[in-house]
């Protein structure tokens, strides 16, 4: 695909037919554990995850509800780790089965604040399935239900990630050029 850019195009580090396969393979992991649950209500972090979670949810057979959060993030110094929610949920939660879909626990920050607020609201289990984990970037524990990849401690766009908004229509997921990939980290940042 062809990008409208000064930028330097992505190059590829996971492929579409990867991406689908692991997907598929996901799916088939979810309706086998949650085979007898009455519905599980599945959890996206906008916007990154919505391509996943879409793709993902298509194959899964047990019945669902959809909701999303919306959160912000400051890396840098003084605030480093503190996740605001910008859109809370819509549904209750308390007594679901609840599943988090998330495209990619980098530091593990905003999982972590998430999953400890999905338990404070009284869930009766939460999981976590994330496509990505740049396990190497990690800086708090986030235990990882359904992972689809495992990457390096690399910027990666498309799927529904982006850079400044920037490439989440991408069908593969890609690495973007060093010249062109954010620098050391600091700023507001949101899923
Ligand atoms: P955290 O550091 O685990 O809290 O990740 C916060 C959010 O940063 C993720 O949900 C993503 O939206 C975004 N993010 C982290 N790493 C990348 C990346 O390599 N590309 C694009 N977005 C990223
Ligand atoms: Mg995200």
């Amino acid at each position: 695909m062809r990008i409208q850019s000064t930028q330097s195009s992505p190059t590829v580090l996971i492929s579409r037919q990867r991406i689908e396969e692991r997907v598929a393979e996901l799916a088939q992991e979810i309706n086998r554990d949650y085979a007898d649950t009455e519905l599980l209500v599945c959890i996206g972090v906008l916007k990154g995850s919505v391509f996943f979670m879409v793709d993902l949810l298509k194959q899964v057979e047990v019945p669902v509800a959809v909701d999303f959060f919306q959160t912000s993030s400051y890396v840098g110094t003084s605030a480093r780790g503190e996740v605001r929610i910008r859109k809370d949920l819509d549904l209750f939660i308390r007594d679901r089965d609840v599943l988090l879909v998330e495209d990619i626990v980098d530091t593990g920050y905003t999982l972590r604040t998430i999953l400890d607020l999905l338990r404070f609201r009284g869930a009766k289990s939460v999981k976590l399935c994330a496509l990505l984990d740049k396990i190497e970037a990690r800086e708090v524990d986030v235990p990882i239900d359904y992972s689809g990849f495992q990457i390096g401690n690399v910027f990666v766009v498309g799927y529904g990630l982006d850079f400044d908004e920037r490439y989440r229509n991408l069908p593969f997921i890609g690495a973007l050029a060093d010249d062109t990939a954010p620098g050391p980290e600091s700023g507001n940042r949101q899923s």
